[in-house]
């Protein structure tokens, strides 16, 4: 590589320069001075001076704040100190404690530095000769993970500062509401699970494996802790000056204060200021400013002893309670849920809550009607806690579930014993049907991109799709004509759906949202059946028991499979899919070692000691192990009192039929 002229060099460092300026003025003040114009340009020069002199690109240059490939998983990487948290208070009157223990162990009242607790994911950055080396996450304080790769992508975060030698910075990754709001309504066109709350947002972000998935979401940080810099400073005010400084962004809503009047005062007046905020906090952080003082006080085993968390209490809200719906999901589950007159809580507008269930609305008295105390904790979702006041208003009758579906008329049960009512008309309901069909969708099943709720609606409503192995008999002719639909739109639909064909057979298990069976189940069964045709080929009361003694199943879980492996609507859909073309396999298993590798038993008749500790010894040996003699058996290990059936089976296959001492000598090798 050509070594650049000095001139060029020149150029290239002042563009960076000025390129970080400009970005910490817009993503830190939130006051550019340049138009997004005259930024572009600046950037388009900074990158053709780099396609012409590749030499000059180095990790700093904002062009490669999206580097890097996605990522198998990521390094762990230890702290320079333990990277604790913080002692909770939630009244008053444990505040004040906490202040008097500080003054006592100092021998008079300190100075004082008062913080909004950022509701967000907590992270360590290390920058070494000006340069950003790492951002890790907390982990478990002693040990966190490198999301370098990712937190390079957030704009207000500089890749480069003026400050030489190392220094180690803390502080907290969030998301605004507002933009939270936005990529949740894109996940949903896409078909995704909305985040709960801002804070899995952020911290989901920072641990994604495609930087490129990051970049996209709107992400903040803001530091608040200096653990290592070249210079000592000698107070929590100075350190955060030096951040500053360094145009690293910080919050600027510190308080001083020096006086338990005054640290009340900043707590409160950070309470007030929550809703005006663009993102969430939870609490205030009251900190000794006198970093001498930190050092005497020192802290316990878990907590330091020089800092407390105030913990606002959850958001609140009165408003009218309009009516009661109840909305059915993918197993036929009805919960009701409130719609109410629209209220602003916690910085956003709510007009519906979650009433969890019949009895606590029961319990609670709830009546459309009423006035209620609606709550959110943290969560998009915000609760219907109390009625406010019932007096003087209308009152609705006491709330009855409904004794049939909304969606669908099916008659409506409530199991013995749950507090769950259920539409029991399971696969000919609608409701159930889009809910089913969105679950089918997910990441952690097919993950099938362009399928979101209100086309499931109109794929279920115009008879298109009933269940989901109908997703994989569609043309871009029958999906073109719904409403919103486009020929391109409609053959990203197509694509998507031929391009989840290639999926493990776990994730279609998994898809199939058989009760109680998640992802780990859904793993345990693919290894079991290998294939879709050797799940629709299992006998259910065989699998009843044998799936009872796999790790990771247990009974319920088994029962729920021969359940399911017996029910005709779902084995249909099963055939159906095999119809279509669909056997997915197994993932192959991970390669396993031991004298056993590759071979696969049968162990069958009475035997000197429990058959599930043969098992395992098999597996722990590198074997696999099934209950029958099946294709690809190598040997079948007989005790007493053997079924001639099975022998019989296993010597037509050309199976190997072994004693106890035969599998001993095996397993020695
Ligand atoms: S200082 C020894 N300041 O709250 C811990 N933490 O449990 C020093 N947090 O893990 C932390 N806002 O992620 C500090 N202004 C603030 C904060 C803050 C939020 C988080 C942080 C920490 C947790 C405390």
């Amino acid at each position: 590589m050509s070594k650049a002229p000095r001139d060029e060099a020149a150029r290239h460092a002042a563009l960076i320069r000025e390129i970080a300026e400009h970005d910490r003025r817009y993503y830190v003040e939130n006051a550019p001075i340049v138009t997004d114009r005259e930024y572009d340009r600046l950037f388009a020069e900074l990158k053709a001076l780099e396609e012409a002199r590749p030499s000059l690109r180095t990790a700093s240059s904002p062009t490669q704040r999206v580097g890097g490939t996605p990522q198998a998983g990521f390094a762990r990487v230890k702290h320079v100190t333990r990277m604790g948290s913080l002692d909770n208070t939630y009244s008053r009157d444990d505040l004040l404690a906490f202040l008097s223990r500080v003054e006592t162990a100092l021998g008079g009242f300190p100075r004082f530095v008062v913080e909004p607790k950022l509701d967000g994911a907590s992270l360590e950055l290390v920058y070494r000769e000006g340069a950003l080396v790492l951002a890790a996450t907390r982990g478990d304080g002693v040990e966190g993970e490198d999301v370098t790769n990712n937190a390079r992508t957030i704009r207000s975060l500089p890749l480069g500062i003026p400050c030489r030698g190392e220094v180690v910075v803390r502080g907290e990754v969030l998301i605004d509401r507002a933009a939270l709001e936005a990529v949740n309504a894109e996940r949903e066109v896409a078909g995704e699970a909305p985040f709960a709350n801002p804070r899995n947002a952020a911290a989901g972000s920072l641990r994604l494996l495609d930087p490129s998935i990051t970049a996209g979401r709107p992400l903040r940080v803001f530091l608040y802790e200096l653990v290592l810099a070249p210079d000592a400073f000698a107070s929590h005010l100075e350190c955060l000056r030096f951040i500053a400084s360094q145009g690293l962004p910080s919050h600027r809503l510190e308080r001083m204060c020096a006086s338990a009047d005054e640290v009340l005062a900043a707590v409160e007046s950070f309470g007030a200021a929550r809703a005006g905020l663009p993102f969430d906090i939870d609490g205030a952080v009251i900190k000794v400013d006198d970093l001498g003082a930190r050092k005497r006080l020192g802290s316990t085993s878990r907590f330091p002893r020089w800092a407390v968390a105030f913990k606002f209490e959850a958001e609140r809200a009165t408003t009218r309670l309009l009516d009661i719906v109840v909305q059915v999901g993918r197993t036929g589950a009805l919960t009701p849920v409130a719609v109410l007159e629209p209220v602003a809580l916690a910085g956003t507008n709510v007009s519906r809550a979650s009433l969890h269930n019949e009895d606590e609305i029961r319990e609670k008295d709830i009546r459309v009607g009423d006035l209620v105390v609606i709550e959110k904790a943290g969560e998009i979702i915000p609760q219907v806690v109390a009625v406010a006041e019932a007096e003087g208003v209308r009152r609705g009758e006491p709330f009855e579930m409904p004794a049939t579906c909304p969606a669908c008329g099916g008659r409506a049960a409530r199991g013995e014993g749950e507090a769950r009512w259920r539409c029991t008309n399971r696969l000919a309901c609608p409701g159930q049907r889009k809910a089913a069909l969105l679950h089918f969708t997910t990441r952690g099943a097919m993950d099938i991109d362009h399928l979101g709720p209100s086309l499931a609606d109109e794929l279920v409503d115009e008879g298109l799709v009933r269940d989901p192995a109908d997703l994989y008999a569609l043309s871009v002719e029958q999906v073109e004509p719904l409403p919103r639909m486009a020929a391109k739109s409609a053959q990203n639909l197509v694509d998507a759906i031929a391009e989840s064909r290639t999926r493990p057979l776990d994730r279609l298990i998994f898809g199939l949202g058989i009760p109680l069976v998640g992802e780990v189940a859904a793993a345990k069964l693919s290894e079991r059946f290998g294939t879709l045709s050797g799940l629709a080929a299992a006998d259910p009361a065989t699998e009843r028991e044998a799936l009872s003694e796999v790790r990771g199943i247990g009974p319920k879980i088994a029962q729920s499979v021969a359940e399911a492996l017996a029910d005709e609507h779902v084995m249909a859909v099963v055939r159906k899919f095999l119809d279509l073309g669909l056997d997915p396999k197994a993932r192959p298993a991970a390669p396993v070692s031991g004298p056993l590798a590759g071979l696969s038993f049968c162990v069958t008749g009475t035997l000197s000691r429990p058959r599930a500790q043969v098992h395992e010894e098999i597996r722990a040996a590198g074997g696999e192990v099934h209950d029958g003699v099946r294709k690809g058996t190598t040997h079948l290990v007989a005790g007493d009192k053997v079924g001639k059936a099975k022998l019989d089976k296993a010597r037509a296959q050309g199976v190997k039929i072994l004693g106890e001492a035969g599998l001993e000598a095996l397993l020695r090798g």
